[in-house]
């Protein structure tokens, strides 16, 4: 009896080898948990097209939005450990998100960080009707309104609405939040004047930006950034310490074989390090993260670490979700 059990995890064994060994086989879905046309759909879209050229496969990008992207990392915990499914997300989705939603899954234990991917500060922005040129005259339009002004964000847990109470908790102003799928349609309201305000990633704002569609205030950092340098950091304009920086990464289903997350993070580091990818991406404020720390497991630390210090904010915020 022992011989057979043993026969058959060998061949088991062997099946998974030669699985990783033919790895990839057939096309490569990422599931982006926001709306297409936002700073998330961008990076990941950027990252496919050089990705492909490495693994040798398509990989798709799926969109599967709401709940603040806890739907679609859902749906990338519970599909098949073999690869051939990737979750995109962020300090929103996998951090922010385990505080906030009760998730029918463990962020740390149900998946296997595959990657860390650039990082970009977020950048306060209005609806260009506000009458303020700098952020102490917004600040001071923000309080003089009536009403709780509107922030728009990708829902409850998303990068942009972890940012809006971080703002709420520095400011002292108490913001009325509009969800959306992601902050690609947000930032449409924005341009229309629906909406007042987005605590955005600089990646989504900065081309409305610079088209003078939307104003922009500062960045949530200590350093300016330099596709973007004539917009201050928090710290010149007048809202020091206020800083905030929305990571993102790659991830899969808990389970998948080592050597397939050493061939997604092979792919990974590769377009990270094509210079065509590195300009689309820092042209759009987006920071490359350090060599060191682009190995499976410094994103697994990584995490661990954002998790212990956000989830004290966010837990004091006490964010009702349906
Ligand atoms: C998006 O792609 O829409 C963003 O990542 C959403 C957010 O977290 O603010």
């Amino acid at each position: 009896m022992r011989k057979i059990v043993l026969a058959v995890l060998a061949v088991l064994a062997l099946g998974g080898a030669a699985r990783a060994e033919s790895y990839p086989s057939r096309p490569i879905t990422i599931i982006v948990p926001f709306s297409a046309g936002g700073p998330s759909d961008a990076m990941a879209r950027i990252l496919a097209e050089r990705m492909k050229i490495t693994l040798g496969e398509t990989l798709l990008v799926e969109n599967v939005t709401g709940a603040g992207g806890s739907i679609g990392v859902g749906r990338a915990v519970h599909s098949p450990p073999d690869g051939y499914t990737i979750s995109f997300g962020h300090l929103g989705t996998h951090v922010a998100n385990g505080a906030i939603y009760k998730l029918g899954y463990d962020l740390v234990t149900d998946l296997e960080p595959v990657a860390l991917l650039p990082s970009n500060p977020m950048i306060i922005v209005s609806k260009n009707a506000v009458p303020a040129k700098s952020l102490k005259e917004f600040l001071d339009w923000l309080r003089a309104q009536p009403k709780p002004p509107i922030a728009g964000t990708a829902g409850a847990g998303s990068g942009s609405h972890i940012a809006g109470l971080y703002f709420e908790n520095v400011t002292g102003i108490k913001l009325q939040y509009v969800p959306y799928r992601g902050t690609g349609p947000a930032l449409n309201d924005l341009v229309a004047g629906q909406i007042d305000l987005i605590v955005d990633q600089t990646s989504n704002s900065i081309q409305q930006v610079r088209a003078g569609n939307i104003r922009a205030y500062a960045i949530t950092a200590n350093k300016r950034v330099e596709s973007a340098a004539d917009i201050p950091t928090v710290d010149e304009a007048g809202l020091p310490g206020f800083h905030m920086t929305l990571w993102s990464g790659l991830w899969v289903p808990k389970g998948t074989p080592k050597e397939i997350i050493a061939k997604l993070n092979a792919a990974t580091v590769d377009a990270l390090s094509d210079p065509a990818v590195r300009k689309q991406l820092e042209n759009l404020g987006l920071q490359m993260p350090p060599k060191d720390q682009l190995t499976p497991e410094a994103l697994g630390a990584w995490q661990k670490a954002e998790i212990a210090k956000w989830w004290p904010m966010i837990r004091e915020a006490n964010v009702k979700v349906d």
